[in-house]
């Protein structure tokens, strides 16, 4: 009995990814996708509740299908993800007209979940053990045909106090060497090039057979016809000298690297129990820089962490003006029920303090982005060409290997090639360019990328 579809996603990549991996089993079903969840036979909210925002925001939507679903009573409404996961039953009394709770490591049961809401009319909640080892057998539906997510391991056993991601997502377990590469060289002959390996911490991968993140990198360094592989996240906490030398070693894998620091201060990285101090960081930076002089580093941070004091933050401000990264996703902090910081510290920064804290951040961010941007022109970058620029349908868009996003005029006979562009310009997160030279792929492998 299929229909129709939608989707929405918050949150992570991760859960981005998951949400194509429903979509697969959708698809395999028959069901069709619509972009209006009021026009949908089967609507999924794949939520994220790191931070309050997320959360609330999945869940007014939700509500909003309240009239809809009197309209259309065949409509089945579930919700999966991290909310779902850490709510669970309690879902379906806050949203009486929420039909499926599904959790994380049970997405993939959805169509089997949709048989018996359709065939009995019950209200269902599959939130199963999060800690037990997870496969997916089947074909995710991804938006791109270049480039795609790639998951390496789940759950995450890092302590980190303010952090609802080790409740909603379990233990670690990382999927064996063999098994990521079997998809890799299925998604390579399918004409994929780019991969992404997702996981809440790449650098503690580590399977059965005790192989580590750098054996994964070198077994897909290996794969014909993949030229590029990104990674994320890491965590300085379990990031080895190894794992650097790693990326450097291998020509697929890309000079970018996310590597979250949370903050600039050594006593509110104890509070936030990081496992790292701002010098370890900094040498972590600089090793990765020795080792890639031409690389995109992003990060996260988060302000306004209980107690944190006016000059603690401006350590923070010290350490993104001294490593000037290319990006960061900056954060208020917002408690999150069930984590220690939430139920053992008082969140004692004001909100008007946090958001004047935030926005003095964004600014000096913006400021050396823009910086960096100028430091680009002359350069000359490898590009994939992904497509045309959404925003002008008379450039080509695409990415370089330090993950920036490169416009520059092309024919579109070019997308799914690497060529080389010089850049010109551009804004603070987007490079603009002209293409110097169009060269087969083989012979910029030839001349070392
Ligand atoms: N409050 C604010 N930001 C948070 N993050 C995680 N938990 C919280 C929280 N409780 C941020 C961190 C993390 C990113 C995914 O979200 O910076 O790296
Ligand atoms: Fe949100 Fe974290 Fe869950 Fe991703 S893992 S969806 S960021 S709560």
């Amino acid at each position: 009995m299929a229909g129709s579809y939608c989707i929405i996603t918050y949150g992570c990549q991760m859960n981005e990814h998951d949400s194509e991996i429903m979509q697969g089993l959708l698809k395999a079903r028959g069901y069709s996708k619509v972009d209006s969840e009021f026009e949908a036979d089967v609507v999924v909210f794949n939520t994220c509740c790191v931070r309050e925002g997320a959360e609330s925001r999945a869940m007014s939507r939700c509500e909003s299908l309240v009239s809809a679903k009197e309209k259309n009573p065949n409509m089945v409404i579930a919700m999966s993800g991290c909310v779902a996961q850490d709510q669970g039953k309690r879902l379906l009394d806050k949203l009486p007209h929420l039909d499926i709770v599904i959790g994380t490591r049970d997405y993939v049961h959805l169509p089997q979940l949709l048989d018996r809401v359709q065939v009995s009319g019950e209200r269902v909640v599959a939130v199963d053990d999060i800690d037990k080892p997870f496969s997916v057998n089947s074909i995710p539906l991804r938006e791109s045909k270049l480039k795609g997510f790639v998951n390496i391991m789940y759950g995450c056993n890092n302590g980190c106090t303010y952090c609802i991601v080790p409740k909603t997502r379990g233990e670690e377990w990382s999927r064996p060497i063999a098994e990521v590469v079997e998809e890799v060289r299925a998604m390579a002959a399918q004409g994929y090039r780019e991969v992404m390996l997702l996981g809440q911490n790449v650098n503690s991968y580590m399977t059965d057979k005790r192989e580590d993140f750098a054996d994964l990198l070198g077994a897909l360094n290996e794969i014909d016809d993949l030229w590029r592989i990104r990674y994320t996240t890491s965590n300085p906490k379990s990031c080895r000298d190894r794992h650097i030398g790693a990326v450097a070693g291998y020509e697929k894998v890309m000079e970018n690297l996310h590597l979250p620091v949370q903050s600039g201060n050594d006593r509110v990285l104890r509070m936030m129990k990081r496992a790292y101090n701002s010098t370890r960081y900094r040498h972590l930076v600089s090793l990765y820089r020795e080792q890639n002089p031409v690389h995109g580093l992003t990060t996260d941070i988060i302000v306004g962490f209980p107690t944190e004091t006016r000059a603690e933050f401006e350590d923070t401000l010290r350490l993104v003006q001294e490593i000037r990264y290319d990006n960061a996703y900056m954060f208020m902090y917002s408690p999150r029920a069930g984590t220690v910081s939430a139920e053992t510290m008082r969140d004692d920064v004001p909100l008007e303090e946090k958001k004047a804290r935030l926005k003095e951040l964004i600014d000096l961010q913006e400021s050396i982005a823009w910086e960096k941007t100028r430091e680009e022109i002359g350069r000359v970058h490898e590009v994939m060409v992904e497509g045309i620029s959404k925003k002008d349908a008379n450039q080509l868009q695409g990415h370089s290997r330090t993950f920036k996003r490169v416009v520059f005029p092309g024919n579109e006979r070019l997308i799914g090639q690497r060529v080389k562009v010089k850049i010109t310009g551009g804004t603070s997160h987007t490079l603009a360019g002209d293409i110097v030279t169009t060269e087969p792929a083989e012979a910029l492998a030839a001349a070392g990328r």
